[in-house]
């Protein structure tokens, strides 16, 4: 089950890619928004990244008009490693080196077509383990550090 969310700023990016995932025949829950009214994207984040967190979603697809506001708020969520991408060598290698388990975009930033690509990359590669394991365990580390 895949994740999905956006503010007002990526919902029509992020109607673009409900539909690219009906058509694949790819489970989704939507964590809404649901129309273009305003809305804050903290709010999203946080609600879509506890599915993930919780094991109910696998991963989460998260927009809005940067991509980085609601992956800021995303990464702020123990056990989130959420990745803004607008390339696709970065969609890749953020699930070979870093599992990243959420993927956001800006919908001001790319158009369908690029969306649909980083999507598809970032859903069908396999984070690849061995020596970047222990810097995930790092990161895990990090976020279990209540005094810094
Ligand atoms: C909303 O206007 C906009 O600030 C938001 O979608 C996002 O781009 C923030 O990073």
């Amino acid at each position: 089950m895949i994740a999905i969310a956006s503010d007002h700023g990526g919902y029509e990016l992020k109607r673009g890619v409900i539909d690219y995932l009906k058509a694949k025949g790819i489970e989704y829950k939507d964590f809404g928004c649901y129309s273009t009214n305003s809305c804050d994207y903290p709010d999203i984040a946080l609600g879509t990244c506890k599915s993930v967190v919780k094991g109910e979603c696998e991963k989460a697809l998260l927009f809005c008009g940067t991509g980085i506001g609601i992956s800021i708020a995303a990464n702020k969520v123990a056990g989130i490693r959420a990745a803004c991408c607008s390339d696709i060598f970065s969609a890749k290698f953020t699930r070979l080196h870093n599992d990243a388990n959420v993927l956001c975009l800006g919908g001001r930033v790319v158009g369908i077509g690029l969306a649909l690509e980083l999507v598809e990359t970032f859903l069908n590669t396999e984070f690849e383990g061995g020596r970047h394991i222990k810097r995930i365990e790092k990161i895990t580390a990090i976020e279990n550090m209540q005094n810094l």
